[in-house]
């Protein structure tokens, strides 16, 4: 049976539309599974790559006006070790779990994303928008041809969803959301950290330890609002918003502009877990005051003429 708040996610079936972003309190079946509990209706893990990396020197995150800065250099124990949380996150909570993974080839993506669905994974969401690390990240988002080789490739290998989260350091993010569709993506996520830094004027130098970093959290809600409304009408494959949602009316406001899902991650810093529920709560109560049937019935509601 549907309840109000439950969403159809490419095969998934998620009991409110609040996921966990990648990044945050993902690396541990421990921290997901406490996310989980805390009500998030599908949790996604920290990248993970095909071995060990150990990250950038610190410091690796500084607060900024509206948000956060972060450049941690994707840190992650790689995939085989890494499959033993999957597992455990699996066995232990009752939601979705997708597993983030990134990659310096579409044949690593690939090798990755296989020993996830092993692992159990759900589905996949494929990491090309970091906006700092070299030779992956969003230098392969930022590149149509090289997007749907990825996508394509780790299509062929698994046969899990495959959701591919969109780099807003782009001209033009349409192009980008159609060319994963084309690659035969399941879903787009929009959007991951847009590239930024910080300076201290004291030491004046860049605050970072790798100078560039990304930022996420309010700052950014109207960029990745605007994302997802512009490529809404230009894909069918559903959207999972995400940048800077923090209350269950930002929440909102991506539904209506064409989000099937919502995604929360720097707001889970500043506010812990319990961020999900005030969210779906608030949703639950907007829907019944707005006298909508479902959380299915307001996507994309923004766009009527
Ligand atoms: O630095 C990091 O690990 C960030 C990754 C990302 O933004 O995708």
């Amino acid at each position: 049976m549907k309840s109000k708040l439950s969403i159809d996610l490419a095969e998934l079936r998620l009991a409110n539309p609040a996921m966990l972003a990648a990044g945050i309190l993902g690396m541990t079946s421990f921290s997901l599974k406490r996310v989980a509990e805390a009500g998030a209706g599908a949790v996604v893990t920290k990248s993970v790559g095909l071995k060990p990396r150990m990250g950038y020197p610190n410091p690796t995150v500084t607060q900024a006006e509206g948000g956060v800065l972060n450049a941690m250099g994707l840190p992650n124990p790689g995939i085989d070790y890494f499959a033993e949380e999957i597992r455990k996150t699996k066995s232990t909570v009752n939601c979705p779990v997708i597993t983030s993974i990134y990659g310096f080839s579409a044949e690593e993506y690939a090798k990755i994303g296989k020993k996830a669905e092993e692992a159990g994974t759900d589905a996949l969401e494929l990491n090309v928008s970091c906006p700092h690390v070299e030779k992956v990240g969003c230098e392969i988002g930022q590149d149509p041809k090289i997007l749907k080789t990825i996508v394509k490739t780790v299509k062929k290998n698994v046969s899990i969803p495959v959701f591919v989260k969109l780099t807003p350091n782009v001209t033009n993010i349409i192009e980008f959301a159609k060319t994963a569709e084309e690659g035969g993506a399941d879903a787009v996520t929009a959007i991951n950290t847009v590239r930024a830094m910080a300076i201290n004027v004291e030491t004046k130098r860049p605050i970072l330890g790798n100078k560039l970093g990304g930022l996420s959290g309010p700052a950014i809600k109207p960029i990745a609002l605007r994302c997802v409304y512009e490529i809404y009408p230009e894909v069918k494959v559903p959207i999972i918003g995400c940048g800077g949602i923090r209350s269950w009316r930002d929440a909102v406001e991506f539904i209506l502009a064409g989000a099937t899902a919502v995604q929360v991650g720097t707001a889970i810093s500043f506010e812990g877990p319990e961020v999900f529920q005030s969210i779906k709560k608030g949703i639950e109560a907007y829907l019944k005051k707005e006298k909508h049937g479902s959380v299915r019935e307001i996507v994309g509601l923004a766009h009527r003429g």
